[in-house]
C-alpha cells in the first residue's frame, strides 16, 4: 500500500474516534479522554489539521487539578467496556479536582510538552508564540507538582503510585513487586476460592479482544484494588506513601520527563520566559538521578521501588526509554543499541514489550510481549536523537509494515505480526503519519 492511502486510512480512524474536542483511545472500548494518547493523537492531527491537534491539548487543560495534577483520564458517560464510571473515582474527595469535570485521581506519562513543541514545529514563529502562550502556564505547574507532588525527598525522580500512571498497566517490573505485596483479603479469598470466573464474566473488555490479549483478571482485580485504596485516601498523597508499598520510581515515566523539560524549557524560551529558579533546579537533578537506576552488572536502566530504592531488575520496553530522555552519554547508547539488536529483541516485528527470553514473555498479552505502536515511536526518536539512522529506520519500516498488514489494531505480535486488543485504535493511526510524514 502506498503511504498516501496508509495516510488516508489512518486519517478515517481518526475520525471515526473524533468526539469533537478530543478524540477517544478506540469506540466501544475507551470512552474515555486519555492523557498520553491525546497527545500521540495530536502529534499526527497536526499533519493534516493543526487547529484540531491543538485543541485536543487544549480539551486535555479542562481535567487539570488546581494543584497542577493532569489526571490520566477525563472521564465520560459514553458507553464502553473500560467504564470507569466518576463515582468509580470519586475525584471530589479531593479539594483539588476540578468542580465540574469528572477525572480520575492519578496522572500519566508527561507527554504533554512534547506535543505541544512538534505542533509549534508546524507554525509560524508569531503563531508558535501565541500557542506556546496558551499552554505554558498549566504545563509549569503540572511538572511543578510532578516534583513537589511527586518527589518528596527531593532525589530527583518523580513516583507513580499506580501502575496505570506508566500507561504500561501490567507491565512486568510492576505486576512483580504487586505480587510480592499482600493482597487484600477480598482478593485472596477470591484467588483461594478459584473465584474469579465470576469477575471474568462481568469483564466486558473481553467482547473486544480476546480473552489471552488481556491481561488476567486476578491482575485486574489487583489493580482495581490499589485504586480503591487511593481513594480511601482521597488521592492525599502524603497519606498514600505513608502507607503504600508500591510505590515506584517508574523508569519510561521519568525518561519521559526529563525529554518534556528540555521541551518546556523550549517553550520558555521561545517566549521569552524565566521557568522558576527552584522547578529548574529539580528539573536538573533528574538528568543525574537516571544515573542511579543504573545497573552495570546486567548493563541496563530499570525502575527503583521508592522505599526500599531497590532497582526492580525486570527487563521490559523501559530499558530503551533513556534513548528517549536523550540525556545519557553516546557510550550508553550504544550498548542499549547493541541490546536493541540482541535476540531477544530482534524479532520481526520489534519492539516486543518484554524480552523474547523472559518468563514473563507473552507473544499477545497486553504489556507483556506485543509490540505497541507508541513505544516504537518512543524509541525511534531516540534512535534518531543519538543518530542509530539505520536501527532507527527499521523499526519504522517494520511498524509501518505492521499496519499495512494488519490494520491499526491496539498492539501486534512481535513475532509475526497478527493483530491483537481491539481494533482502529487512534495512536496507532496518528503514530502511523507522523512516522510517514516526519
Ligand atoms: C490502556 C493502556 C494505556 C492507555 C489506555 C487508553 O489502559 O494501557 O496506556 O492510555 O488504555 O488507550
Amino acid at each position: 500500500m502506498n503511504s498516501e492511502s496508509l495516510i488516508g486510512k489512518a486519517i478515517e480512524v481518526l475520525s471515526q474516534n473524533d468526539r469533537g474536542d478530543h478524540t477517544v483511545p478506540a469506540k466501544d472500548l475507551y470512552p474515555h479522554q486519555w492523557l498520553w494518547d491525546s497527545c500521540f493523537i495530536a502529534i499526527g492531527l497536526r499533519h493534516y489539521d493543526i487547529v484540531r491537534a491543538q485543541q485536543e491539548l487544549l480539551s486535555l487543560l479542562k481535567g487539570q487539578w488546581s494543584n497542577g495534577m493532569m489526571p490520566n483520564m477525563i472521564l465520560s458517560r459514553e458507553k464502553g467496556a473500560v467504564r470507569h464510571k466518576p463515582e468509580l473515582w470519586q475525584s471530589n474527595l479531593s479539594p483539588y479536582s476540578p468542580d465540574s469535570v469528572p477525572t480520575s485521581g492519578i496522572t500519566q506519562p508527561p507527554m504533554l510538552a512534547e506535543a505541544v513543541v512538534k505542533i509549534g514545529k508546524k507554525l509560524p514563529l508569531r503563531e508558535r508564540r501565541s500557542w506556546y502562550r496558551r499552554m505554558y502556564k498549566a504545563i509549569v505547574k503540572y511538572h511543578e507538582w510532578l516534583y513537589y507532588e511527586r518527589d518528596p525527598h527531593n532525589e530527583g525522580l518523580s513516583l507513580q503510585i499506580h501502575s496505570w500512571e506508566t500507561g504500561l498497566d501490567n507491565t512486568p517490573p510492576w505486576m512483580n513487586e504487586l505480587h510480592e505485596h499482600q493482597q487484600a483479603f477480598w482478593i485472596r479469598f477470591v484467588h483461594a476460592a478459584k473465584l474469579e470466573f465470576i469477575f471474568t464474566l462481568l469483564r466486558q473488555d473481553r467482547k473486544f479482544a480476546l480473552p489471552g490479549e488481556r491481561l488476567s483478571t486476578l491482575d485486574g482485580l489487583i489493580l482495581y484494588s490499589i485504586q480503591r485504596r487511593l481513594r480511601r485516601k482521597a488521592y492525599d498523597i502524603k497519606r498514600i506513601i505513608n502507607h503504600s508499598q508500591v510505590a515506584i520510581e517508574d523508569l519510561t515515566f521519568n525518561c519521559i520527563l526529563i525529554r518534556a523539560n528540555k521541551m518546556l524549557q523550549t517553550i520558555a524560551k521561545t517566549i521569552g520566559e524565566e521557568l522558576p529558579e527552584e522547578l529548574l533546579k529539580r528539573m536538573r537533578k533528574t538528568e543525574n538521578a537516571l544515573e542511579d537506576l543504573w545497573d552495570e552488572h546486567t548493563g541496563q536502566y530499570y525502575s527503583r521501588n521508592f522505599a526500599s530504592h531497590d532497582l526492580i531488575k525486570i527487563p521490559s520496553i523501559a530499558t530503551f526509554m533513556p534513548l528517549y530522555a536523550g540525556c545519557i552519554s553516546k557510550d550508553r547508547a550504544k550498548k542499549l543499541v547493541d541490546l536493541l539488536k540482541s535476540p531477544s529483541y530482534s524479532t520481526r516485528y520489534p519492539i516486543p514489550t518484554v524480552p523474547t527470553n523472559s518468563d514473563w514473555f507473552q507473544e499477545k498479552v497486553y504489556w507483556q510481549g506485543p509490540t505497541w505502536m507508541n513505544t516504537n515511536w518512543l524509541v525511534i526518536q531516540g534512535l534518531e536523537h543519538y543518530g542509530f539512522k539505520e536501527a532507527a529506520e527499521h523499526v519504522k519500516q517494520q511498524s509501518i509494515k505492521l499496519v499495512e498488514k494488519n490494520g491499526f489494531c491496539e498492539y501486534f505480535s512481535p513475532k509475526d505480526g497478527e493483530p491483537a486488543g481491539t481494533e482502529d485504535f487512534s495512536w496507532t493511526a496518528a503514530l502511523i503519519i507522523d512516522l510517514l510524514q516526519s
